[in-house]
C-alpha cells in the first residue's frame, strides 16, 4: 500500500515537470534580433521581427529589454492581436532620435495596440528627447507632436515600474481599454515643458493608476471624454496642472465620465489640485467624481470646477454645457498662493450635488462661487460661503 502511494505520488511529480516543460513560456531577448543598444546605432527593425515572433507565440512568451543597454527607436508600432497573452519586460533603456520627425497618425513615438492581455514592466527608462520638440514647437514650426507612449485598444493591460522622462508631447495615453492597471510608475519631464501630460485617459474603462511619481509642465493626469470607473491613488503630482477631469465638451462634444475618484494623492506646487474643467456649449455630463484624502503643497486652486474654461480666449456663453454633478470633496487639506476654492459654474446648467466634507485651505486668497450648488459639513477653511442648496 505504502508503494503504491509512493509510485502515485512519483506519477504525479512526473507528469506536474513535464507539464510545465511544457507549458513553460518563451523569452524573446531583442539582442537575438540583432538589437545593438548602444545608443547609437537604429534597432527598430530588430525590435519589430522580435514582436512578429512574439505576438505568433501561443506560449504567453516574454520580449526582453535588456538591463545595461540604450536601444535607439524611430517611432514604432507594436501591433495585436497576438496568439496569447504577452509580457514586455524593459529592463534596459529605450531612447528616441534625437532629431524630429513628420508624425503619422496616431502620433506616437511608442505605440501598442490591439494587444489583448499585455503586461510591461521593468525598470528600464523611456527617453523621448522631448526638447528638440519643445523648441520646434515654441518657434511654431512643429504643430504636430507625438507623445512619448500610447496603449490603443488593449484590454485587460498592466504596466509597472517603468520611467519616462522628456515626451515631445504627452506621456502616456490610454484609449479605448477596459481594465488596466498603471502602478510605481515614474514621469520627469521640466516644469516649462509644453503640453506633457503625464498620463492621459480617453474612451476608457476600469483603470487604476496607482502609486506614481510624475513631475511635468502640463496635466499630471488628465481623463478626457467617455471614461468611467476610472481610480487615481496614491499619486504625487509636481509642477504641472494637477489631475483634470477634461477639458470636456470642446467644439459642441457630447461627453459621458462618471465614477472618477483620486484618493490619497500629493500635489506640490502645481497650479491646481482637484480640477473639473468644461468649455461652454458642450452636452453629456460628469458625475460621481470623488476628490478625497488629498494634500497640497503651494497650490495655485487646489479645488476647482471651471465650467468656462477657455484657455487664451473668452468663454462665450452658451445654453448648453456638460452637467456637472455629484461631486466630493473629502478630506482636502493643505496650502494654496491663489483661490483656494473656485467654483465657477454654467448659468443655464449649474453645478448640481457638490458635496464639501473637511476642507481645510491655508493661504490669503478667498472662495469664489457661481451657480454651485450643494452642502457642506465638517470643518470648511476658508470659511467664505460658497454653496448654495
Ligand atoms: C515616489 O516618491 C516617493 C517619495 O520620494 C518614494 O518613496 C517612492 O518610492 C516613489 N515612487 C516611485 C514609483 O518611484
Amino acid at each position: 500500500m505504502a508503494k503504491m502511494v509512493f509510485n502515485g505520488i512519483l506519477w504525479f511529480m512526473v507528469l506536474f515537470v513535464a507539464y510545465n516543460v511544457v507549458e513553460s513560456s518563451t523569452t524573446y531577448n531583442v539582442l537575438d534580433f540583432g538589437a545593438v543598444g548602444n545608443g547609437a546605432s537604429d534597432d527598430t527593425q530588430n525590435f519589430l521581427q522580435a514582436w512578429d515572433s512574439v505576438c505568433q507565440d501561443s506560449s504567453s512568451p516574454t520580449l526582453l529589454v535588456p538591463q545595461g543597454y540604450a536601444f535607439l527607436l524611430q517611432q514604432i508600432q507594436f501591433n495585436g492581436p497576438c496568439q496569447s497573452e504577452i509580457h514586455v519586460q524593459i529592463l534596459g533603456d529605450l531612447i528616441a532620435p534625437e532629431n524630429t520627425w513628420e508624425t503619422s497618425d496616431p502620433a506616437s513615438w511608442i505605440l501598442f495596440q490591439h494587444v489583448q492581455d499585455l503586461t510591461i514592466d521593468g525598470n528600464g527608462q523611456l527617453d523621448g528627447h522631448g526638447s528638440i520638440w519643445w523648441d520646434c514647437f515654441q518657434n511654431k514650426q512643429c504643430d504636430k507632436r507625438p507623445s512619448l507612449f500610447a496603449i490603443f485598444s488593449c484590454n485587460n493591460f498592466h504596466m509597472s515600474g517603468l520611467k519616462f522622462i522628456n515626451a515631445p508631447m504627452m506621456h502616456v495615453i490610454l484609449h479605448g481599454v477596459s481594465g488596466a492597471d498603471v502602478n510605481g510608475i515614474t514621469i520627469d519631464s521640466p516644469q516649462t515643458s509644453p503640453n506633457t501630460d503625464g498620463v492621459h485617459i480617453s474612451n476608457s474603462e476600469n483603470v487604476q493608476i496607482t502609486d506614481s511619481n510624475i513631475s511635468n509642465g502640463d496635466d499630471c493626469i488628465s481623463i478626457g471624454v467617455q471614461t468611467q470607473d476610472i481610480n487615481i491613488n496614491g499619486i504625487t503630482c509636481t509642477y504641472g496642472h494637477g489631475v483634470s477631469i477634461g477639458s470636456l465638451g470642446m467644439n459642441g462634444a457630447s461627453v459621458q465620465v462618471e465614477k472618477i475618484t483620486v484618493s490619497n494623492s500629493n500635489f506640490i506646487s502645481t497650479t491646481n489640485g482637484a480640477r473639473i474643467k468644461t468649455w461652454q456649449g458642450g452636452s453629456g455630463f460628469a458625475r460621481g467624481i470623488t476628490f478625497e484624502h488629498l494634500n497640497f503643497d503651494s497650490v495655485k486652486n487646489p479645488i476647482i470646477i471651471d465650467q468656462n474654461y477657455c484657455p487664451h480666449c473668452q468663454a462665450v456663453p452658451s445654453s448648453s454645457a456638460v452637467a456637472v454633478s455629484d461631486v466630493r470633496f473629502i478630506d482636502l487639506k493643505g496650502t494654496s498662493d491663489g483661490i483656494p476654492i473656485k467654483f465657477d459654474c454654467s448659468e443655464t446648467i449649474p453645478c448640481t450635488d457638490i458635496i464639501m466634507e473637511d476642507v481645510n485651505i491655508d493661504g490669503p486668497g478667498h472662495s469664489e462661487c457661481v451657480n454651485a450648488h450643494g452642502s457642506q459639513s465638517g470643518t470648511i477653511v476658508p470659511p467664505d460661503p460658497c454653496l448654495v442648496p
